[in-house]
């Protein structure tokens, strides 16, 4: 394994410093992208984008879609999250101090299954695609799988409980993925139970990875017992993962609030497997329905389909498995690592690209 050196042997974590805030909401000049665009399998219609500075009730990332139904309710009953809620609120989050200026960034939900593990594998190609150095750490103890979706498993020699533990160094247990450059896997234990890391140990961990990369995106359990509370320890954004359903959208609800309590923000939010035939049938929520009851800035929105499924299933994220002719949800998962660079990017119109899509299939069987 070619594992880089990120600290010298003996080095032990816990040198943290002061903080200086990065500001990732600063808008950079709209680059369309010349190498996606060039060659895309479809050229998707596109809406403008405006990010704004204090995330407004309603954000004006909003994809405006021609017909917007209304399938779920305005407000959303507060209920237990699935599957457990705490009785009291957590315990405030050891605050890292590291002088790094690497974004920290959790990718969290509430609800399981709703592709956390599939947009960090994917986001996390997409920022190394765009040369930076990105760390994607496991933090599903007992259950990881984001080593599986990079096909990276069967180089995993140590993971982040050896190095707490002392028992290896952090460069031992980083994977670095041969393919992509500059992309490296913190894999998690998985035959250890969620309680062999403490939040303190995590955020450690974290100060060390900060050194080193641009990007330390971590991948988040489902639920918020302590797995969340690992996670999300020394993060200092958060993107909220959800699909269009009621249930993951209320358990994001609850997590928004969570991590509003441990004062890490900017939190923005990706709608994935979006299905607009289901949408436009009044069958499925909108992305204006999920925003208007999350309340927070939209990053992006990616639709669901097969290849995502297949790529995964592969050991090959789709953002570079479909390179030279990348499809939907990887044009959407490379904007959204584009416009956390804070680039302008015009979010795909998937609505309106539906409609086109239907009227081309009418058009073919009428002429
Ligand atoms: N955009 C998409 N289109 C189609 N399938 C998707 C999409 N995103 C994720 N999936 C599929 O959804 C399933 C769950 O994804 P994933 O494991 O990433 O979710 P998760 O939130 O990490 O789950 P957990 O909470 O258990 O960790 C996988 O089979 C994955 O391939
Ligand atoms: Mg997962």
């Amino acid at each position: 394994m070619s594992n880089e050196q990120i600290i010298p042997e003996n080095q032990t974590f816990g040198d943290a410093k002061a903080t200086p805030e990065v500001n990732p909401e600063v808008a950079l000049e709209n680059q369309p992208n010349a190498n996606l665009e060039a060659t895309p399998e479809i050229t998707p219609p596109v809406v403008p984008v405006v990010s704004p500075k204090v995330p407004p009730k309603v954000s004006p990332e909003v994809v405006v879609s021609e017909v917007t139904p209304k399938t779920a309710p305005k407000t959303i009953p507060q209920a237990p999250l699935s599957p457990a809620t705490p009785k009291a609120a957590p315990k405030a989050m050891p605050n890292s101090t590291s002088k790094s200026t690497a974004r920290r960034i959790v990718v969290t939900s509430g609800k399981g299954g709703v592709g956390k593990t599939t947009i960090t594998a994917n986001l996390g190609m997409a920022l190394a695609k765009q040369n930076k150095k990105v760390a994607l750490v496991d933090a599903d103890f007992g259950l990881r799988n984001l080593d599986l979706l990079l096909g990276l498993e069967n180089r995993v020699v140590y993971t982040a409980v050896e190095v707490i533990a002392g028992q290896c160094r952090l460069d031992q247990a980083l994977v670095k993925d041969k393919r992509q450059p500059g992309l490296a896997l913190l894999p998690a234990a998985q035959n250890r139970n969620k309680e062999a890391v403490s939040p303190e140990q995590m955020s450690q961990l974290l100060d060390e990875l900060a050194k080193s990369y641009d990007y330390i995106l971590i991948d988040c359990p489902a639920g918020i017992e302590q797995g969340f509370q690992n996670a999300i320890a020394g993060a200092r954004e958060a993107l909220i993962v959800t699909t269009p359903e009621i249930a993951a959208v209320r358990d994001a609800d609850r997590v928004v609030g969570l991590l509003e309590s441990q004062s890490i923000k900017p939190i923005r939010l990706i709608v994935n497997r979006l299905r607009p035939a289901m949408v436009k049938a009044n069958n499925m929520m909108s992305v204006e329905d999920v925003q208007e009851i999350l309340a927070i800035p939209l990053i992006g929105v990616v639709p669901d389909d097969e290849k995502v499924i297949i790529s995964s299933n592969r050991g090959e994220p789709l953002v570079l498995a479909d390179k030279d002719n990348p499809s939907l949800p990887s044009i959407a998962i490379t904007h959204i690592a584009r416009r956390l660079e804070g680039e302008q990017i015009p979010l795909i119109d998937l609505m309106a690209y539906h409609d086109g899509l239907l009227s081309r299939i009418k058009r073919f069987f009428l002429t």
